[in-house]
Order: C-alpha cells, then sequence, then structure tokens
C-alpha cells in the first residue's frame, strides 16, 4: 500500500481510474485542498435504499444545522466528564486478561473498548452491544471482490442489518420521547432545527452514524498504534521509559498508519487542477494514507517518530467534516495505551506472527494481533 502511494506520488498524483470511474490524489496539499473546499465538493453520497443522508453525507446548510446538534457532547471540555468511565473500562477489560500468557489485544481489548463507550454516550444499553458491534461492522464493511455478484450480496446484507438496527432504535427513541435521559439520544430528539424536530428516519440516521463511525476506527487506533511500538520493540521501551511520548506516539500512529486511508468527495463544478480537468459530477478520492507519507510535509515521512514536533495529519480529515469523534478517539487512546503498556511491560510479538490486515482499501488496521506477555 504504502509503496504504491510513493509510485503515484511521484508518477501519477493526480490520477483517473478508468475502472472506477473516479480521480485519486495522493498528495498532502491536493487532499487537504479537496477536504477543505466544500463549496467545490460535495460530501452528497449515494445512500442504502430508504435512507436518508446523515452528517457524514451533507452539505451546507443542513449540514451545519445538525453538526451544531451534537458538536458540543465531542468537545475536550464535555468528554472530561467521561475520563473516569473510560478509565474504569480500561481497567476492567485488563483485569479479564489476568492470568494468560498470550492475549490479543484486537480481540480482547480494542475491540470491546469502543463500542461500550459510544453505547454509554448514546444512552443505549450495552447489554446490546454485540448486535452494535455487528451493525456497525457490516455497515462499514466493503465488497469482498468488485464482482457485481459480490456487491450485490453485500448491499442486501446490509439492507438486512440496517432493518433490524432501525427497528432497535425505534424501540429505543420511543422509549426516549416518553422519558427523556441525560444521554446523547435524548439531546438528538429535542433538538430543533429551522423551529422542527428532526424526523424519525433523520433521528435513526443519526443513531446509526455515531453508532458506526466510531467503532472500527477507534479499535484500529488503538491496534495499529500498539503495533507500531511493538514492531521495533525499542520504540516500546522507550515510550515505556518516557510515558509523556505518548499522546505523540498516539498522533504518530494516526498520521503513520492512518485507521482511515482515503475519503471521497463529487466535484460540483467542473475543476482544473494543475492541468487535469475534473468534471462536474466526478468522484474524487483523497488518499489520506498517502498524504500523511507525503516527504515534502513530514521529514523522514516512512518513520515512525513518537517525538515528531510538527505533525499536522490529515488522519481526521480536515474543514467542515473534521471527525466528530477525533477529541473521544484520542481520549480513548490516551487511557489505553499507558494501561496497556504498565500492565504488560514484558509484551512483544511472537515470533512468526502471521499478520492479518483488515481487506479494504479505505480502513486500515489489523483483525487481531496476539502479543505474549
Ligand atoms: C468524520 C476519521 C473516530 C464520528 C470523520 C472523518 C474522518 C474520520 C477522516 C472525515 C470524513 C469526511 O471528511 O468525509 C476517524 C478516525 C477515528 C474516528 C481515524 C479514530 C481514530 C470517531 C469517533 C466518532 C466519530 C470515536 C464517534 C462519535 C465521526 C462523525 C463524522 C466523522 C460523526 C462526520 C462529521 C461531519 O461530517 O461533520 N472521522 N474518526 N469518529 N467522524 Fe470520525
Amino acid at each position: 500500500r504504502f509503496g504504491w502511494y510513493k509510485k503515484m506520488r511521484e508518477e501519477s498524483p493526480i490520477h483517473f481510474d478508468e475502472q472506477a470511474g473516479a480521480w485519486d490524489l495522493f498528495l498532502f496539499d491536493d487532499v487537504e485542498w479537496l477536504l477543505k473546499e466544500a463549496s467545490l465538493f460535495s460530501s452528497e453520497r449515494p445512500t442504502l435504499e430508504g435512507d436518508v443522508r446523515s452528517l457524514l453525507s451533507l452539505d451546507p446548510p443542513k449540514h451545519t444545522q445538525l453538526r451544531a446538534i451534537v458538536n458540543k457532547a465531542f468537545t475536550p471540555r464535555e468528554l472530561e466528564m467521561w475520563r473516569p468511565r473510560i478509565q474504569t473500562l480500561v481497567t476492567k477489560l485488563l483485569d479479564d486478561l489476568k492470568g494468560k500468557d498470550t492475549v490479543d489485544i484486537i480481540r480482547d481489548f480494542a475491540y470491546p473498548l469502543p463500542v461500550i463507550v459510544i453505547a454509554d454516550i448514546l444512552g443505549v444499553p450495552y447489554e446490546d452491544m454485540d448486535k452494535f458491534k455487528e451493525w456497525s461492522d457490516i455497515l462499514v464493511e466493503g465488497p469482498k471482490s468488485m464482482t457485481a455478484e459480490a456487491v450485490e450480496s453485500l448491499l442486501t446484507e446490509k439492507l438486512a442489518k440496517q432493518k433490524e438496527m432501525y427497528a432497535y432504535f425505534d424501540e429505543i427513541i420511543a422509549q426516549k420521547r416518553k422519558n427523556p435521559q441525560e444521554d446523547l439520544i435524548s439531546v438528538i430528539i429535542s433538538a430543533e432545527v429551522d423551529g422542527a424536530k428532526l424526523a424519525d428516519n433523520e433521528i435513526r440516521a443519526f443513531c446509526k452514524l455515531l453508532l458506526a463511525a466510531g467503532n472500527e476506527t477507534t479499535t484500529n487506533l488503538i491496534g495499529n498504534g500498539m503495533y507500531c511500538l511493538l514492531e521495533d520493540r525499542s520504540i516500546f521501551e522507550r515510550v515505556n521509559k518516557e510515558p509523556d511520548l505518548i499522546p505523540g506516539a498516539i498522533e504518530e500512529t494516526l498520521r503513520f498508519r492512518s485507521p482511515v486511508q482515503a475519503i471521497n468527495r463529487f466535484a460540483k463544478q467542473d475543476i482544473e487542477l494543475r492541468g487535469h480537468s475534473i468534471k462536474k459530477g466526478q468522484e474524487v478520492v483523497g488518499w489520506i494514507g498517502s498524504a500523511n507519507r507525503d516527504e515534502t510535509h513530514f521529514l523522514y515521512a516512512d518513520t515512525f517518530d513518537p517525538a515528531r514536533q510538527q505533525n499536522k495529519h490529515l488522519a481526521f480529515g480536515k474543514g467542515i467534516h473534521f471527525c466528530l469523534g477525533a477529541p473521544l478517539a484520542r481520549l480513548e487512546a490516551a487511557l489505553a495505551m499507558p494501561e496497556l503498556i504498565n500492565r504488560f511491560p514484558d509484551m512483544r510479538l511472537p515470533e512468526n506472527l502471521q499478520l492479518e490486515p483488515i481487506v479494504s482499501g479505505f480502513v486500515y488496521g489489523l483483525k487481531s494481533l496476539p502479543v505474549q506477555i
């Protein structure tokens, strides 16, 4: 992947992919520009049948109105409230691993953590966590191959899961309407846009987005982060001795092994980009994973350096759609990683470890990360 990005940055940084019928951008400046210029590029992606668009796939003014409803809940200050709860969860998940020789950092820890946290914030019972995980995984999944059959069968599966999930949320929404709580779903239900409350299908789409956007991404941040420390174990030892490096290691993971590798937009008009003509309506993909390795922006871009000074990466996007959950993801990683290191200071990768990467062009992470402790 990273070799391909490098080649594309050198040979064809603005590339039209005939097969996908979409433009690919590989340079930092171009990807940043794509994400920032919301007046030139639309986020209105096609949706699943019968679905309304959520925040992530809306343009202003609707995007601005919906974002204002949830912004406050995700500020670093507001999230401080969740710190003790997340800390307790981290401790509990790790307590459950006592006495083992090998633990799977992803399956046993980084996978359950974010889904329990978001369930709490939304105000849904976390006994239903297995269902959420199943729904959120399938909804972000890409087809195993690009054959019409594979695409069609995944779509059918997604629609079935979505139906199940919406029925579940309808019940929760009805309960909270009758009996509002302090949680985020209650906030969304009571919010007004242009003097009117949101329709049920809009509330459902909101719940679906909040549930799905942060799970796999945060799992992969923690998994990729621990892998970056262990791949060259001297980095693990250094961070263990100097815990002040952990925030830097988290930012460096976001840059070096970005959980979201690409984001798309659609041209709102004909656009000239250094000799290339992007036509109105065409899809344009910004390769965040390549931008974050662009040597003209990051010194020694292919080196993982937890002490890196300038690290303005694009892992959470840029501009009006900048990741709502970035402070939450950072907080979860900042509580999880030091605790993992403290508990298992002898942790190392097993010899002959066969890595199992997630199969996807857009999501980057591992399915499992067994370590000897
Ligand atoms: C948007 C990445 C965690 C909720 C985004 C975008 C990126 C991103 C790249 C921009 C999409 C675009 O421009 O089209 C990540 C990564 C995460 C993470 C790498 C973890 C390491 C979370 C969490 C939540 C979340 C924990 C939980 C609430 C959202 C939402 C948006 C978004 C709601 C849409 C914002 C908007 O359109 O205004 N995320 N995300 N994300 N993210 Fe995250």
